[in-house]
């Protein structure tokens, strides 16, 4: 084979996989769940990776290294494929997954997936399942310079190096190795070079099947290392890129401990906020707003920090959100004002409406239009008609309430059996009074009034007034 006369194909027949290492352990990093599964702005390391590699354009398929915790990896690598984008090669909803089931290091971990990758269409993209700023763009100039040769990887070079591989060029400048930094050794491999590898490589897959065989454990790890790659294609006259990425060296690093973790969180938060800003965001308190990348919100937007934006919530453009909120997957729509310390969770909010403050919408709830809901109202499985107004200390779970509905403070709907769950329908117009349970399933008709304190167990038909409580009485006093 010809192993580095190819020259650069042209960009439009370049493909490539994708390989995210993500079966390691994550050993400096003290919990319970895997490292990759750890989250930044609620999304996890893979996820971010994930999405950044999907996105490439020049990217068929990926592929998800998983060993430690497999089943956790698996499912979440599901998801990311569910969520989109959807690279080339791959119909949606699929997680490619190759597993690892001993992991004996990076260069082990590429040996595990080389039988996927040789289906593929040569040339993969390997990257550490740690390094979760990556932004696409970065990595797609990396991609273009990359092209063509038969081993590139990304180098950045830092102040403080810490535990991360060097690059050892030659005179010339060209790459001769990639040396782990406990086995850095100054008397053998010259001065520090403080330049690092940042865990990024596309590699030719014929590159892979030559050198991996060849690759030991012999090293102060007892690991295979996939750098030890570099050397060995230098050695058979392969082309061997280092390429330098630019000096947002932050975006490139590694995430092994919780100190790294939150530094990541925070310069992902930065970013956004940047983007969100600059799109035509308002923001006050920029400093401690929470955004997700995968968040919508659209120009025109208001947010009061401190608050926290998470999954794909979506933030309509004129709509405001005040401060200690927290969104997950919510939806806010224009004009709508989501008072302070609301809790909003796979929760719809139509436009003018108002939430809060201290509102719960929990999964399942559905304000429409010009709706209300008040201080402490949570709301589960319940849609709140048009003009709807449930103001004051209300629980509506599994509940279905017309337009131009009044549901008064400390209104109930009693869903639970202890069993099962029904629900409680409340038509157009109606007026529910102060103190009223409503036990399900029960529905009260069009414009009907319902006494306050009631206990209502029976439907109530439309235009009636019922009232379902002891009869006050009033006696004479005892002596
Ligand atoms: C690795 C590089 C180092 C580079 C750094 C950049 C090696 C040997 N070293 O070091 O040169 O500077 O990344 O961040 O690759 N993994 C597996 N299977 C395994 C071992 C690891 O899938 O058997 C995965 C991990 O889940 C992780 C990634 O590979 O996502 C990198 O592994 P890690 O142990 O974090 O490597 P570093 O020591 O950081
Ligand atoms: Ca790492």
């Amino acid at each position: 084979m010809t192993h580095s006369s190819g020259g650069a194909p042209s960009p439009a027949d370049f493909r490539l996989d994708a390989l995210i290492l993500a079966a390691g352990r994550g050993t400096r990093m003290p919990s319970p769940r895997p490292k990759v599964l750890q989250t930044l702005l609620g999304e996890t390391m893979l996820g971010l990776v994930y999405a950044s590699v999907a996105s490439l354009p020049e990217v068929d398929r990926v592929l998800t290294l998983v060993g430690h915790e497999a089943d956790m990896v698996r499912a979440e690598a599901a998801r990311c494929a569910r969520r989109g984008p959807r690279p080339a090669g791959e119909s949606r909803g699929e997680a490619l997954c190759v597993e690892q089931t001993e992991q004996l290091g990076t260069g082990h971990a590429l040996m595990c997936a080389l039988p996927a990758l040789e289906e593929g269409c040569g040339h993969v993209l390997v990257v550490n399942g740690d390094t979760p700023l990556l932004p696409s763009a970065a990595l797609s100039r990396f991609v273009s310079g990359a092209r063509g040769a038969d081993l590139a990887f990304a180098t950045l070079c830092l102040d403080d190096p810490g535990a991360f591989g060097r690059v050892v060029r030659d005179k010339a400048g060209g790459v001769a190795a990639i040396v782990e930094a406990r086995d850095y050794d100054e008397a053998r491999h010259g001065r520090d070079p403080h330049e690092i590898n940042a865990g990024v490589y596309l590699l030719r897959v014929e590159t892979a099947r030559r050198l991996l065989p060849r690759l030991t454990n012999r090293n102060t790890s007892g690991e295979y290392y996939i750098t030890d790659l570099a050397a060995l294609a230098v050695a058979e006259g392969m082309s061997v890129l280092g390429l330098p990425v630019p000096a947002d060296s932050g975006a490139w690093l590694g995430v092994n401990t919780p100190a790294e973790l939150a530094a990541a969180e925070e310069h992902l938060r930065r970013r956004r906020v940047a983007e969100l800003l600059s799109a035509g965001v308002l923001l006050h308190a920029p400093e401690s707003v929470r955004v997700s990348p995968f968040a919508v919100v659209e120009p025109g937007a208001e947010l009061c920090g401190p608050c926290e934006i998470y999954g794909d919530s979506r933030v309509a453009g004129g709509a405001l959100v005040e401060s200690h909120c927290v969104l997950c997957n919510a939806e806010v729509g224009p004009g709508a004002r989501v008072r302070s310390f609301c809790h909003l969770e796979s929760a719809e909010v139509g436009p003018a409406c108002q939430v809060g403050p201290y509102a719960r919408l929990r999964p399942g709830a559905v304000m429409e239009e010009n709706s209300h809901a008040g201080n402490f109202v949570e709301m589960k499985k319940a849609r709140l008609g048009k003009g709807s107004k449930a103001n004051h200390l209300t629980y509506l779970g599994d509940a279905e309430v017309g337009p131009g509905v009044n549901v008064g403070a400390g209104t109930i709907t009693c869903n639970y059996d202890g069993k099962n769950k029904h629900r409680t329908v409340i038509e157009a117009g109606a007026f529910i009074g102060s103190n009223t349970a409503l036990v399900a399933p029960v529905t009260v008709g069009e414009n009907a009034l319902v006494g306050a304190g009631s206990v209502i167990t029976k439907d109530v038909p439309r235009e009636v007034l019922a009232v379902g409580r002891g009869r006050q009485v009033n006696l004479p006093r005892r002596a």
